[in-house]
């Protein structure tokens, strides 16, 4: 069938302004908005930016605003757009490199403020450092996380707080604070207990729609909370 898109154009270097530009590709229902990407820019439109490895829901480059949700485009199939006119945007909140590419520095500076690496004080082991399956159950969820940040280009607390760390530092936290072979359990609640941390969230849950990994991001922050109140006497939030 045939598809049309508007894609967001803008390069800094030459371009005054964003623009949106037209493109129509001829695509087979179940294939996916990253192979029409694919066929404008090798067959139309070499000068098109945007970011893409696997091609399938791993690496998480290929996140963008897809008709205004955030997405990655390997996931999205064709056919789900029948009809329509897809918009494609980079992500929210971010600051655009060129087209569909965004600068993710600011984003990955609040994964690294958490230390997303495991901690441990004990000396490390022969082979691997073991894990029960039921103490593995316990970060199960969020260790799916491929830091793609459609869940923090889709925070609405984003527009008025860009300091926020977000949703996705957020999850990286959990899945640290809960790791049992950790040992930085206090110190990982201290690091996000602050109001442009974990306090910042206010439940829209449009993280939790968007996470192309299913992870319940918004229920992970709202425990992360109670862990903190559980664990540092005094908090509030
Ligand atoms: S639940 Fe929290 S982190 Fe998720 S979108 Fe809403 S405010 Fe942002
Ligand atoms: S939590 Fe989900 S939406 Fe957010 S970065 Fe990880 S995989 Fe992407
Ligand atoms: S290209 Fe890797 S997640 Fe889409």
């Amino acid at each position: 069938m045939e598809m049309r898109f508007k894609i967001f154009r803008f390069d800094p270097e030459t371009d005054e302004e964003p623009y949106y530009r037209n493109y129509t590709v001829v695509a087979e229902p179940q294939e996916r908005i990253l192979d029409c990407l694919n066929r404008i820019k090798w067959e139309q439109d070499g000068t098109l930016a945007y970011r893409m490895s696997c091609g399938h829901g791993v690496c998480g480059s290929d996140g963008m605003r897809i008709n205004g949700v955030c997405g990655l485009a390997c996931q999205k199939l064709v056919r789900e757009y029948e009809g329509l006119e897809v918009v494609l945007e980079p992500l929210p909140f971010f600051k655009v490199l060129k087209d569909l590419v965004v600068d993710m520095e600011h984003f990955l500076d609040g994964i690294r403020l958490i230390r997303p690496y495991l901690v441990s004080d004990s000396a490390p082991p022969e082979a691997e450092r073991q894990q029960s399956p039921e103490d593995r159950k316990k970060v199960d969820d969020v260790i799916r996380c491929i830091l793609c940040a459609c869940c923090t280009g889709s925070c609405p607390v984003m527009i008025q707080n860009e300091k926020y760390v977000g949703p996705a530092a957020l999850v990286w936290a959990y899945r640290f604070i809960f790791d049992t072979r950790d040992d930085r359990y206090a110190e990982r609640l201290k690091q996000i207990d602050f109001h442009d941390g974990a306090w910042s969230c206010v439940n829209f849950f449009e993280c939790t729609r968007v996470c192309p990994k299913g992870i319940p991001v918004t229920k992970s922050i709202n425990f992360l909370k109670r862990e903190i109140q559980k664990a540092l006497p005094g908090r509030t939030g």
